[in-house]
């Protein structure tokens, strides 16, 4: 494999500061040698400029930073498609999750361009999918799935050239247990696959990541483009403190293990975003080099010899 980090040092999407710092604590934790020693072709582009963040109040819409968040998300889309036309798997290092929303509208594009089925798989403890009348915060990191649905701030949703830029039939998130009322009725209204925290407690995570992969992916044909959009809060914060909306009961380290083998043994993953790394709210950068060995068992490091298994035998 080859793969291209993007470094996105920018937290406009959020409300509290520090995700800017997310990519180079990715660094300091070794994501590149890391990927390296499991025969990952690494390159690096380095963090991309981008406006600073003017910690704005909520404009006449109830959105903070939204031209910011916009010229953000532009440069993640080009960043993203020009790696994608390389034939390259883009990480784009967050940086909030706002990003998402660019990243994901480039591989739309790609996707449509290729004649690729594009299947997103979004591990978060939030679902994303306010919307600007709904947002109860106004902080666009709470919009990415809405904005790819076709719903989010105009501009946004237009990023990947088509509106919407892909189908909420083509999401799963899973982790879910901070969900919004709005939100809730907005799930439901787009049909959006779902695993919340209960899931997980009630089928255990192999069930949930056998469930979700068999509905992304269904005979694992070649022509799927998987994208994981990992937001680090998916995880539970006494092992992963180093993010802006922690929220408690999340996936143990285990769980999350098994999940990102799960997602290697397709053998589809395509690009992914890691998000909403907040290095000061870290202790010791333990988050971020938790993060790395999670993208390790991603990219296929096992304790065994491996032998990838097809979703529908696991
Ligand atoms: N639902 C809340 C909001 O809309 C929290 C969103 C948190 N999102 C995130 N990517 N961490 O503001
Ligand atoms: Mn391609
Ligand atoms: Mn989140
Ligand atoms: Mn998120």
């Amino acid at each position: 494999t080859l793969s291209t980090l993007i470094g996105l040092p920018t937290d406009v999407g959020a409300s509290r500061l520090g995700a800017a710092m997310g990519p180079d604590a990715l660094r300091v934790a070794q994501l590149g040698p890391a990927l390296e020693r499991l025969g990952v072709q690494v390159s690096d582009l380095g963090n991309l400029a981008g406006p600073g963040n003017p910690r704005g109040a909520r404009d006449a819409q109830g959105l903070r930073n939204l031209a910011e968040c916009l010229s953000w998300n532009q440069i993640a889309h080009d960043a993203v498609l020009q790696v994608l036309q390389q034939n390259r798997l883009p990480i784009l290092l967050g940086g909030d999750h706002t990003l998402a929303t660019g990243s994901i509208s480039a591989v739309a594009r790609h996707c449509r361009a290729t004649g690729k089925q594009l299947r997103v798989l979004w591990l978060d403890a939030h679902s994303d999918c306010n919307t600007p009348d709904s947002s109860p915060t106004g902080n666009l990191h709470g919009m990415p799935v809405s904005s790819l649905c076709g719903l989010g701030p105009a501009q946004l949703a237009a990023l990947s050239g088509a509106t919407p830029a892909l189908p909420a039939s083509s999401f799963c998130q899973i982790g879910l247990r901070s969900v919004d009322e709005s939100e809730k009725h907005m799930i439901r209204e787009l049909g959006l696959e779902v695993y919340d925290m209960r899931a997980i407690d009630e089928l255990g995570m192999r069930e949930v990541m056998r469930r979700s992969l068999v509905s992304l992916l269904g005979r694992n044909d070649r022509d799927i483009h998987l994208h994981l959009s990992f937001d680090v809060d998916f995880l539970d914060p006494d092992i992963a403190p180093g993010t802006g909306t922690p929220v408690r009961g999340g996936p143990t380290y285990r769980e999350a293990q098994l999940c990102m083998e799960m997602i290697a043994d397709t053998g589809r993953l395509a690009s992914l975003d890691i998000v909403e790394l907040n290095p000061a709210l870290d202790l010791r950068n333990q988050t971020a080099e938790l993060v790395v060995d999670l993208v390790q068992s991603l990219f296929g490091q096992s304790t065994l010899m491996r032998e990838p298994r097809g979703v529908l035998q696991c």
